[in-house]
C-alpha cells in the first residue's frame, strides 16, 4: 500500500492505541493490524474514531462499561509534538482523535508533490479484464447498452488508478439468429440496400413482416445460422457488410462519449472453441444431450436451472460462445478476474456460464464475476418516440448537448464554437454522471434537462468547481504558487477541506474494491460543497497576510487536482471556461 498521510495517520492511531490499551488491560491481545479506525461525520467530535472499548469490555465483562475505560485509555495517550494528532478525546466510550496541524501540512505537501495523488498499487503486476457495452451488431445501441458503457469505462478507469493493467474489452454479438434474419433479408432485398444502420433497421422489420406470412423462411435463416458457423463464404461475405454498416453509429457513440476499448472481439470468432467445451462438458459428465438432441448443462444438482449449451443442429448459443472467450481470455492474459458489466436480466445466465466452467474444474472459473445493472429510464418523451420504441444511445447524446448549449447559453456570451464545445463536454458529462451517480444495482429514472444542470449534485457543478478554481490562479496573476509557509493557525473549513482531500486515496481504493463509482461521486460532489464553504469563508486573493494567501492557494490548487481526478475517474473532461 502506498503511504500516504492519512494512512499513516491511521497506522499511529492504531499505534497510540494498542500501547494504551496494553498498559491499561495487559490480559487482552491486541494487534496494531487489526485496529480499525472510523471517519468522523461531526468535525466537532475528532477526525479518527475507535470503538475499541466496547470490544474490550465484550470481550472480559469485568472490565465494566466502555465509557469508563475511554477515559483511562485517553489519560494514558501521550501525543509527541510532531504527531499528526493534537488531541485525543474519551466520548461515550469512543476514543477519538483530532488531526494535527503537522497532519494538515503534510497533506498539503503530499498533494503538491505527487502528480497522481490518490493512486494506490494493490493491482500491481495484476491483469484484469473489463467487459462492457458490448452491443449487438445489426442492432442499434439502447439506452440500456448506455449504462453498460459508461458504467465499465470507469470501472476500467477505477482499476487503472489501483495499478492494474486493465484491458478493456467489447464483445460483439453477430452469432446467432437474429443477424442470420439480417442475412436472409440482405439476400432477399439484395446488399446495396444497407448503407446505413437505419437500413438495417428497415431491412429487420421488412424481413420480420415476410417472415409472419411465410414462415419457411424461418428454416433459410436457421440454414444461414449454420453457414454462418461452419464458414460459408457467400455467407461471411454479407456478414462482413452487415457488421461494417452496423459497427459505425457504434463507433460514432464511442467518440460521442470520449471512449475506446483496448480489444474489440467478435462472438462468432468463439464458435468452434465453444463447440470443444460442450464436448469435454459432456465427456466428463457436466452436461448430457437431452431428449430433444440439445445439449444441456447438468446444473440441477448445483441448484441452478440447466442451460443449454448446443442446439440439436449442432449450431451454437449465447452460452457456448462464453465459455470459449472466458477460456480464450485466460489463455492470452491470466487474468487475476474477468469482469462482465451487463443488464441484471443476464445475472442468470452468467451464474450458470461460471457455474459450469467451476464444474468443468477451470483454474480460471472462480476468477470471473458479472456486475448486472438496474433498469434505466428517460423522463422526456420525445425522445423515446422518435424512432419508434427504442431510446437510441446517440439521441440521448445529442439531446443532452441540446439541452446543455441552452444552459451555457444562458450564463455567458460565448463564440458559437466556445459554446459548442463547452456543451459538448457539459452535454456528455451529464449523461455519464446521472448514470454513475446510482449503485449500479438500483434502476435510474433521469430528466435530460435536470440532469445538464450547473447547480445541484450535477457534472455540470463538479465542472464548474474546476473552472473557478483555475480562475483564482488567472484573477490573481498566479502564475506560480508560492512555498508552502509553515503551520498557520487554520480556520474550520480550512481543515475540513485538506481532511477532505486526504481521504481520497481511500475513497478510490474502496470504490474499486467494491466496484463502485458512484462513490467517487459521492466523494466529488462532498469536496466541491466542501470547497465552496471553505470559499466562502476563507478570501484567497485577498487573504489577511500574504502567508496565508499562499497556504490557500495551496489548498485551491490541491482541490483542483483532487477533482479533476475524481471526474477523470467518471471519465468526465473539464472545459476550459464556462
Ligand atoms: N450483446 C449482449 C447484449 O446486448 C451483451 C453481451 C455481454 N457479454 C457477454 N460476454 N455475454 O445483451
Amino acid at each position: 500500500m502506498v503511504p500516504y498521510v492519512s494512512l499513516q495517520a491511521r497506522t499511529q492511531a492504531a499505534r497510540l492505541l494498542v500501547r494504551a490499551l496494553k498498559k491499561t488491560v495487559p490480559h487482552l491481545d491486541f494487534s496494531e493490524k487489526k485496529m480499525r479506525l472510523q471517519d468522523v461525520r461531526d468535525k466537532r467530535l475528532g477526525d479518527l474514531s475507535s470503538n475499541v472499548c466496547f470490544e474490550a469490555c465484550g470481550r472480559d465483562r469485568s472490565l465494566g462499561n466502555p465509557i469508563q475505560l475511554a477515559e483511562s485509555l485517553v489519560s494514558s495517550i501521550r501525543l509527541s509534538n510532531d504527531a499528526l494528532f493534537e488531541k485525543v478525546e474519551a466520548a461515550n466510550g469512543y476514543v477519538n482523535f483530532f488531526f494535527s496541524s503537522t497532519f494538515y501540512n503534510r497533506v498539503l505537501i503530499e498533494l503538491a508533490g505527487h502528480s497522481s495523488y490518490g493512486i494506490g498499487d494493490s493491482g500491481k503486476k495484476k491483469t484484469v479484464i473489463v467487459e462492457f457495452s458490448s452491443p449487438n451488431i445489426g442492432k442499434p445501441m439502447h439506452i440500456g447498452h448506455i449504462r453498460s458503457t459508461i458504467l465499465g469505462d470507469s470501472l476500467a478507469r477505477l482499476y487503472r488508478t489501483q495499478g492494474y493493467r486493465v484491458i478493456s474489452t467489447n464483445y460483439l454479438c453477430e452469432a446467432g439468429l437474429q443477424t442470420a434474419k439480417l442475412l436472409l433479408a440482405v439476400k432477399q432485398f439484395g446488399r446495396e440496400g444497407i448503407l446505413t444502420e437505419n437500413d438495417l433497421l428497415k431491412y429487420y422489420v421488412k424481413i420480420h413482416a415476410e417472415m409472419e406470412t411465410h414462415p419457411e423462411l424461418e428454416k433459410r435463416a436457421r440454414a444461414l445460422v449454420e453457414g454462418m458457423e461452419s464458414g460459408d463464404a457467400l455467407v461471411l461475405k454479407d456478414l462482413k457488410s452487415v457488421r461494417d454498416t452496423s459497427c459505425l453509429p457504434f463507433e460514432r457513440n464511442y467518440q460521442l462519449l470520449g471512449i475506446t476499448f483496448d480489444e474489440q472481439v467478435f462472438d462468432s470468432d468463439f464458435v468452434s472453441e465453444g463447440k470443444k467445451l460442450v464436448s469435454e462438458a459432456v465427456k466428463k459428465n457436466v452436461a448430457f444431450k437431452d431428449t430433444g438432441g440439445e445439449i444441456v448443462g447438468n446444473l440441477e444438482p448445483l441448484g441452478l436451472p440447466n442451460l443449454v449449451i448446443l442446439r440439436s443442429n449442432g449450431t451454437t448459443l449465447y452460452s457456448t460462445r462464453d465459455l470459449a472467450l472466458a477460456a480464450r481470455d485466460y489463455r492470452k492474459y491470466k487474468y487475476a478476474f474477468r469482469l462482465y458489466v451487463t443488464a441484471s436480466e443476464q445475472n442468470l445466465h452468467f451464474q450458470q456460464v461460471f457455474a459450469l466452467l467451476l464444474a468443468l474444474k477451470k483454474p480460471f472459473a472462480d476468477r470471473l464475476m458479472h456486475l448486472g445493472f438496474g433498469l434505466i429510464f428517460l423522463e422526456e418523451g420525445r425522445i423515446s418516440t422518435r424512432k419508434g420504441h427504442v431510446v437510441l444511445l446517440e439521441d440521448v447524446l445529442q439531446t443532452a448537448k441540446e439541452y446543455a448549449l441552452k444552459e451555457v447559453q444562458q450564463r455567458q456570451r460565448y463564440t458559437p464554437k466556445e459554446a459548442e464545445a463547452i456543451a459538448h463536454s457539459v452535454g456528455i458529462a451529464s449523461v455519464k454522471y446521472s448514470v454513475l451517480k446510482v449503485t449500479a444495482e438500483k434502476d435510474i429514472t433521469f430528466r435530460l434537462k435536470d440532469a445538464v444542470r450547473f447547480d445541484g449534485n450535477t457534472a455540470a457543478y463538479l465542472q464548474y468547481t474546476i473552472v473557478r478554481a483555475k480562475n483564482i490562479f488567472r484573477k490573481g496573476n498566479v502564475s506560480e504558487i508560492p512555498a508552502l509557509p509553515k503551520a498557520l493557525p487554520m480556520h474550520d473549513q480550512e481543515k475540513r477541506l485538506i481532511a477532505l482531500l486526504s481521504s481520497y486515496p481511500d475513497v478510490l481504493s474502496a470504490a474499486a474494491h467494491s466496484r463502485a463509482p458512484h462513490a467517487v461521486c459521492t466523494y466529488a460532489f462532498s469536496l466541491a460543497t466542501q470547497f465552496s464553504l471553505f470559499y466562502d469563508a476563507c478570501p484567497v486573493l485577498k487573504a489577511e497576510s500574504e502567508e496565508s494567501k499562499a497556504f490557500r492557494l495551496h489548498l485551491v490548487k490541491s482541490t483542483e487536482t483532487v477533482l479533476e481526478s475524481a471526474l477523470d475517474v467518471l471519465g468526465i473532461t473539464v472545459p476550459e471556461r464556462m
